[in-house]
């Protein structure tokens, strides 16, 4: 272990049993432990990350190579060293006239060509120039898994203000529930079916679109001509029969749960339309010029990796929750599920050797208020630290008296997990309703909230493309940090072969024997 992991251990033990509320004693902490980019404000002071504590987080980032790794990342060096790739989904948010070289190859005309080709499809669907055998397209039905699910799957909801398209679903799991509830009532002959597979081999994926065909085969005489696919495999998705017109491919330099810029933002692009999509690679892209310029201190990605770095390795807490204070973000702590445990869920650093602190942590989360009436029990009163990063809108698009209630909701939160509630003054507040003696003392034993509990919350101005587009890149910034402090290769994903190999075993053995399954 370094000597800055070190100091930053020995720190941690001097500091660890102080009150976050009383660095609140230095009028300036508020400001001084939060940044921003635009109107987005990133508040870390409720944590118990000092000056020092901060300036030795950003030493151990800056002498991780930081900075030579993000260069490396941005221009297309093979960073991803065990399976030999490029890690370019920034260059699928390039701006016109970036360049970005892969074995002396600018990459980005490919991918604006493709990006209009995609507008030029999504345009054609949406103004019904594209049609289904029965008519306009009514229903779009992407199927896909992991990163080609999670990531449309939870921009589509999110941006369900801007949705002036073709209804979209999202079916991922090889459970035959999933794919049969989403075709009940749907019209076959209005209904174009997205195939959404980077290798065009996943077994969920290609047996629900298998499936998709058979049901439109059952009323339509070219089921085909309905379907989409996303991909880097053309020869694959020429052998499962969707015409080279429909098929929109991108590069291997694309990893699965960084893939939503592109082709396999099709669903995405559909319901909201080319416009509000570009703007959403616009958003992204004004994250990755911040994540290039500003100084590590003011830098955002930075900052929240030290804060994740801080609670994770350094304080030793397991998890960490994603509480969005905004309904249309509930599915982003599933995909911010694969986006940081499949990145940074891994025991060897990139050269082999084995980690000697923790490996990323487990993160959890659902939208408040919805969980304040479900596990925040135990994040206040539990005997396990949580840290929490909340999200809120400072404006919301509808019910402007109920943004406000939500808005104060979330604040109170990050509060009252920073107070907490003392003996002292549960017992005052009991006292007060009649109890006296030991049952006074019992009670108010009940009552008392330990407080001290760190949180973090991100403040932005509302859910637009622009801004979920400038989260959601945040986010992939940051887990790319924590993978190079933690010297891991954060764009592979080895530990999820071998339960899909042993899948494949099994699958047969239990064909046959349906009486078996389950025993
Ligand atoms: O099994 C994990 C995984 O490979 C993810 O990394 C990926 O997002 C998902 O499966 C789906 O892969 P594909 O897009 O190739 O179907």
């Amino acid at each position: 272990m370094s000597d800055k992991w070190q100091a930053l251990r020995s720190h941690h033990a001097q500091v660890a049993g102080r009150s976050i509320l009383g660095l609140f004693d230095d009028q300036g902490r508020a400001e001084a432990f939060t940044a921003g980019l635009n109107e987005m404000r990133l508040d870390y002071s409720k944590t118990n990350i000092d000056a020092v504590g901060k300036a030795l987080l950003l030493e151990l980032v800056e002498r991780s190579g930081l900075a030579a790794k993000r260069a490396a990342m941005f221009s297309g060096v093979r960073i991803n060293e065990t399976e030999g790739r490029a890690v370019l989904h920034t260059a699928l948010r390039a701006g016109v006239g970036d360049v970005i070289t892969v074995d002396g190859v600018d990459v980005v005309p490919e991918v604006q060509a493709t990006l209009a080709r995609m507008s030029g499809f999504a345009d054609d669907v949406r103004a019904g120039r594209f049609r289904g055998q029965g008519g306009a397209i009514t229903d779009v039905i992407n199927i896909g898994i992991g990163g080609s699910d999670l990531g449309p799957a939870m921009a589509t909801l999110a941006l369900a203000p801007y949705h002036d398209g073709p209804r979209v679903h999202y079916v991922s799991n090889v459970d035959g529930a999933h794919i049969a509830d989403t075709l009940q009532g749907i019209d076959p002959a209005t209904t174009l079916v997205i195939v959404a597979s980077k290798t065009f081999t996943t077994i969920e994926t290609m047996t629900n679109a298998q499936t998709a065909r058979d049901w439109m085969a059952q009323s339509l005489a070219d089921p085909a001509a309905q379907f989409v696919a996303l991909s880097t495999s053309a020869e694959k998705t020429a052998a499962f029969g969707i015409a080279p017109e429909r098929v929109f491919g991108f590069e291997d330099w694309v990893g699965g749960r960084y893939s939503l810029w592109g082709p396999i933002g099709m669903g995405v692009m559909l319901a909201v339309g080319p416009a509000h999509f570009r703007d959403f690679l616009a958003g992204a892209r004004e994250m990755d010029r911040h994540f290039i310029a500003a100084p590590l201190a003011e830098n955002l990605p930075v900052l929240l990796a030290a804060v994740g770095i801080w609670h994770n390795q350094i304080c030793d807490y397991a998890t960490r929750a994603v509480l969005p204070y905004e309904q249309r973000l509930s599915r982003l702590p599933a995909y911010l599920q694969q986006l940081e445990m499949e990145s940074n869920g891994k025991s060897v650093a990139m050269d082999g050797s084995s980690l000697t602190v923790q490996s990323g942590p487990v993160v959890w989360g659902e939208p408040g208020t919805n969980g304040q009436h479900a596990f925040y029990q135990l994040i206040h009163q539990g005997t396990r630290v949580v840290p929490c990063e909340f999200m809120v809108a400072r404006e919301g698009h509808e019910l402007a008296h109920q943004h406000l209630l939500l808005m104060s909701n979330c604040l109170a939160q990050s509060e009252a997990l920073m107070r907490g509630r003392s003996l002292a003054e549960a017992t005052e507040i009991m006292a007060k309703k009649g109890l006296t003696g030991a049952e006074l003392d019992r009670q108010a034993r009940h009552r008392v909230f330990a407080g001290n509990r760190p949180s973090t919350t991100l403040v932005y101005p509302k859910l637009t493309p622009q801004v979920l587009g400038q989260i959601i890149a945040l986010y992939e910034h940051r887990v790319f940090v924590e993978g190079v402090v933690l010297g891991i290769n954060s764009y592979d994903q080895w530990g999820v072969e071998l339960g899909k190999e042993l899948a494949l075993t099994l699958q047969p053995i239990l064909v046959g024997r349906e009486d078996m399954a389950g025993k």
